[in-house]
């Protein structure tokens, strides 16, 4: 039996998770949300399976001690790899790439680009999820090595951001000119999609995984009778780097103000093999 009053946990690799948290506090403004995100480890997209599944275990096990009666991973790359850690929490955990995937189905484009960390593209798990549903829709897979983390850096630095998105989606938009729908495969991109639509109109239609996602949790909820009944929802948010940029970047993404912004111990790597 779920608890109605615990938190939602939401977790990301550094603050993009704020884009998921941005459509849970629209959609369920009741519910308390305690948020971990490890800007310190972070890009998680260049890192190998073993780091990724190492560091994604000890987030988890920060959100169990919070007492959670969900988690939304709202890391994509993270979330590549969760039929390897679902089955060893005492909660549901949400994909986004699931979300993601389950919208591009629902709207059937003819072709459509998964733009996302290298780790994410490479996985095929937004490939293989899709052609499940609609074996017709051909994903397009390109990885940006470096986006996410020159977002999380937290000013916005124009100049650099439009050489990466030149060098990767610029890429793929012309080797595809016909492709009119771009999944924002990656929690930090949403903070960037104006600059995309200016770069790249070709891409009509902007998959955003966050708002089903949102959606999803907010069904299973319902269907547990663990929707927090009234008052004002909290927000608790746990970083592993530097709280300053996490609080501005709250107020940015337009969350509503957080009662806690706090340093949290870092996820250790896994030991080298001998
Ligand atoms: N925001 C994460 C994602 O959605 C990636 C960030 C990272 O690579 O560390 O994939």
């Amino acid at each position: 039996m779920l608890s109605a009053d615990a938190p939602i946990g939401v977790m990301d690799a550094g603050f993009g998770g704020y884009t998921v948290i941005r459509e849970l506090q629209k959609l369920l403004p009741c519910e308390n949300i305690v948020f971990f995100g490890d800007g310190k480890n972070q890009p998680y997209g260049n890192r190998s399976r073993e780091e990724i599944l190492c560091m994604t275990r000890q987030c988890l096990r920060f959100l169990q001690e919070k007492k959670v009666k969900a988690v939304a991973v709202a890391c994509n790359t993270i979330s590549t790899l969760i039929e390897e850690y679902q089955g060893e929490f005492p909660f549901r955990i949400f994909s986004i790439v699931r979300a993601g995937s389950d919208e591009v189905i629902a709207l059937r484009p003819r072709q459509a680009v998964l733009f996302s960390t290298v780790f994410t593209a490479q996985s095929g798990c937004y490939q293989r999820y899709i052609r499940e549903g609609r074996p017709e829709v051909r994903v397009i897979p390109q990885g940006s090595p470096w986006l996410a983390r020159l977002i999380e850096d937290g000013d916005f630095d124009r100049e650099k951001i439009e050489k990466e998105l030149r060098q990767t989606l610029g890429e793929a938009a012309r080797s595809h000119p016909d492709a009119d729908t771009l999944i924002l495969g990656c929690t930090h991109f949403p903070l960037v999609a104006d600059l995309i639509r200016q770069l790249y109109p070709q891409f009509t239609r902007m998959v955003n995984p966050a708002f089903v996602q949102a959606g999803q949790i907010k069904e299973y909820l319902e269907e547990n009778h663990a929707l927090r009944a009234g008052g004002e929802g909290s927000l608790h948010i746990y970083t592993t780097s530097d709280c300053e940029t996490y609080s501005r970047m709250a107020e940015w993404v337009g969350l509503k103000k957080p009662e806690l912004v706090e340093l949290a111990p870092a996820p250790r790597m896994p030991e080298p093999s001998l």
